[in-house]
């Protein structure tokens, strides 16, 4: 058919027709349905279903070689028979009933809902839904709601922040966040993580890593750029989060996503001029700027290549990094730093390498 990619994998099963190919329409329908199923475990706290769903979209997005027959999808990691279903489900009638019902559910329609505001988590989420709301109209009408400082600014600047983030907007906010840092001290390193760093077109937000090659220069560094930011006028919101780092106390948890970082979690108001705007796209409300999330994170440089590796994600793709460090390697691998209980190993970070010296 014109205009439909055929992918070189290919499933049968007795059920369907034999060679019928798997299109990258079908590959889609999949990976969504998988990550609506995803989400909806994560929102009834159903840890195991959530992870299972998640890591079948990651083996679907990176299948390297064919599949001719049910036998070779069997042979896959992460695909048992629930997952496998829901594939035969779409690939024989278009969608999964299974999903169709999920969508159609209240409580998975407010949680999307509510999570969707920034500073609002499942415990809020889960509160608000037995409190009876629906709507976000219906929450913010309450006035015997008490909203956070964050969740305040999540429902001020909500249509701007639910709105994507294009790449010419990462780099225009990244100009900036440049321009501030060098300011204040030249030879700091601002390196953009997380989507954009993998290569993604839209983004939720803009994350950076901020350090300094001296630890004394970089010395009340976040501080400074976000006086600095506040003085032009274009900080909405921020909340800075103090470094608990210490040395003593690593590794620390097992898989532990939170790291020890100073951090500061902001909304940056982005004026229209600066943006290389190909598609010409109207900002939300006719007004000259957009508000964008940006994650400024600012490591010690010691750790800076562990960092920058924890940060530039997928979650998926971090969650299997560490697995892989424990199981195969028995190592611990966080955001810090890389860990061995039977050797002695010491890890630097040089100029963004990770050295591994084994004693
Ligand atoms: P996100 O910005 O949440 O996700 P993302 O950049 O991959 O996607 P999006 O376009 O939606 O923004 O987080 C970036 C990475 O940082 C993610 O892989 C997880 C990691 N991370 C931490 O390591 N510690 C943290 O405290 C947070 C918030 C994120
Ligand atoms: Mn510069
Ligand atoms: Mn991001
Ligand atoms: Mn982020």
């Amino acid at each position: 058919l014109p205009g439909v990619e055929v992918l070189d994998i290919t499933w049968f099963t007795e059920s369907m027709e034999a060679g019928k190919p798997v299109t990258v329409e079908d590959r889609h329908r999949i990976g969504d349905a998988f990550e609506i199923l995803s989400q909806n475990y994560e929102f009834i706290e159903s840890e195991g279903p959530c992870l299972a769903f998640m890591r079948a979209t990651s083996v679907l997005k990176s299948l390297p070689h064919a599949i001719h027959s049910l036998q070779d999808l069997e042979g896959l990691p992460c695909l048992g028979d629930q997952t496998k279903a829901v594939i035969e489900d779409i690939l024989e009638c278009g969608h999964s009933s299974k999903v169709q019902h999920v969508l159609s559910d209240d409580r998975y329609k407010a949680f999307k809902l509510f999570t969707s505001v920034f500073g609002v988590g499942l415990k809020t989420a889960e509160k608000w839904y037995r409190r009876g709301f629906r709507s976000l109209e219906e929450v913010k009408a309450d006035s015997s709601i008490h909203f956070t400082k964050m969740q305040k600014a999540g429902f001020l600047y909500y249509d701007d922040i639910s709105r994507a983030v294009s790449r010419d907007e990462a780099s225009a906010i990244g100009q900036i966040v440049e321009d501030t840092v060098h300011l204040l001290v030249p030879d700091a390193l601002v390196v953009v993580t997380g989507g954009f760093r993998r290569g993604k077109e839209f983004g939720h937000d803009v994350d950076f890593l901020i350090t300094t090659p001296e630890t004394e220069k970089g010395e009340g560094i976040l501080h400074n750029v976000i006086n600095e930011l506040k003085h032009q006028g274009i900080l909405l919101y921020y909340d800075i989060v103090d470094a608990t780092f210490d040395k003593t106390k690593l590794p620390s948890k097992r898989f532990e996503a939170m790291d020890h970082f100073e951090k500061c979690f902001a909304i940056i108001k982005l004026n229209k001029k600066l943006v290389k705007c190909d598609g010409q796209e109207e900002f939300a409300g006719g007004k000259d700027w957009k508000a964008i999330r940006v994650d400024l994170v600012v490591p010690p440089v010691d750790n800076f290549a562990f960092a920058l590796l924890g940060w530039s994600g997928s979650r998926q793709f971090e969650r299997d990094l560490r697995r892989y460090a424990h199981y195969e390697k028995k190592m611990i691998l966080d955001n810090h730093g890389l860990y061995d209980k039977t050797k002695v190993v010491e890890t630097k970070s040089f100029q963004g390498k990770i050295l591994i010296l084994i004693v």
